[in-house]
């Protein structure tokens, strides 16, 4: 296992997170000890869970699981459960922490936003959260790039605690991404943590056009991966054929062209058994040079582009391209 550096965390965490979103989903009690277990005997010290995931179950499975490691050894990151007001966020973190049995975790996050968010309330509360030592650092999920940074800026204005990372989905159909809060991120030195970077396990090839749906998949009932099949079903058999070809797994494949991206952290991968678990780890052996990664890009015809800044053919400026680039600005 590799291990990188989390903004503003002593702990050198695993490239790969683990994601517990089934425990207590497809995933009982004894299971989800099993897939913890084996995680971190194969170097996987980062987990991610929230209060929403299964009611609660997840948060008390990974904390029963977790309870005999050493505290300082382990990154856990969770999520507000209820609204953004600041009781709401205190309570629902004394909550977590009481499922999770732990004094406190490394990474609380506000799950997404909502209408009519009161930034200077919210900011106010996580950092409460941070004072009172119930959390080491705040973060976000699924902000825009605007909201973070206003966010901040009240944060900073008030000597609070900063957001230090936007937890985002990402994947090779998913990557609207990559216009602002990918190379936002760069520029802050915020971690992005990646979810969904199986696009809900479609990339990992089990479904396939004209395949017959496999029961025991969670894409089969989900129908963003049905409406992805439709669109993207020629491309991803392109893009199972090329895995096979390099003797790769397709899912290790999607993963690490997620996380080979220079500003992702970690991709988080949701496993539901001790395969999947053992396929996590190998992710980072998987290395792509720059033109592989390109064929693998190119494959999905998924890039994002901006209304209003079209490319013009044989002007001077490719802006969409320019405006993505990680490393536009630099800040010491
Ligand atoms: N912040 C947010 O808003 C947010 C939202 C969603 C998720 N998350 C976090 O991100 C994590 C990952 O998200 P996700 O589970 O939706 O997406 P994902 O990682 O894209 O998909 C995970 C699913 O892919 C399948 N899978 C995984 N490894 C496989 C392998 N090697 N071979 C074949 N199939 C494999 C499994 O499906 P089966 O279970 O069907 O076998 C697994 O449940 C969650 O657990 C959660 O912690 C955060």
């Amino acid at each position: 296992m590799q291990y990188v550096s989390f903004p503003g965390h002593p702990l050198p965490v695993s490239r790969i997170c683990l994601g517990t979103m089934m425990f207590g989903d497809k995933c009982d009690a004894a299971l989800s000890e099993a897939l913890v277990a084996k995680a971190l005997e194969l170097g996987i010290n980062a987990f991610d869970t929230a209060a929403m995931y299964s009611a609660g179950a997840s948060e008390q499975y990974l904390g029963r699981a977790l309870r005999s490691v050493p505290r300082d050894q382990i990154f856990v990151a969770t999520k507000v459960a209820k609204g953004i007001d600041r009781r709401s966020i205190i309570e629902s973190i004394d909550e977590s922490l009481g499922r999770l049995q732990m004094a406190y975790v490394d990474l609380y996050l506000i799950h997404w936003p909502v209408p009519g968010m009161n930034l200077t309330e919210m900011m106010g509360a996580l950092n409460e959260a941070v004072v009172g030592g119930k959390t080491r650092l705040v973060g976000c999920c699924n902000f825009p790039a605007y909201l973070l940074a206003s966010a901040n800026a009240i944060a900073a204005a008030n000597g609070w605690a900063l957001l230090r990372c936007n937890q985002v989905a990402y994947n090779l159909i998913e990557r609207g991404v990559e216009v602002e809060i990918l190379p936002q991120a760069r520029l802050e030195k915020l971690a992005i943590t990646a979810y969904r970077p199986l696009a809900i396990g479609l990339l990992t090839g089990r479904l396939m056009p004209g395949m017959p749906m496999e029961s025991a998949a969670r894409g089969t009932t989900d129908s963003r991966v049905l409406t992805w099949l439709s669109q993207h079903g020629r491309s991803l058999e392109r893009f199972v054929a090329y895995a096979h070809n390099k003797g790769i797994e397709p899912a290790q494949l999607a993963a690490a062209w997620v996380m080979e991206n220079p500003a992702v952290t970690q991709p988080i991968l949701g496993v539901s058994s001790l395969t999947q678990v053992e396929s996590a780890v190998r992710v980072p052996e998987v290395q792509l040079t720059d033109a592989e990664r390109q064929e693998v890009t190119d494959m999905f015809q998924t890039e994002v582009t901006e209304e209003g800044l079209q490319r013009f053919p044989g002007t001077k400026y490719n802006f969409p391209r320019l405006r993505r680039n990680l490393s536009l600005a630099v800040k010491e």
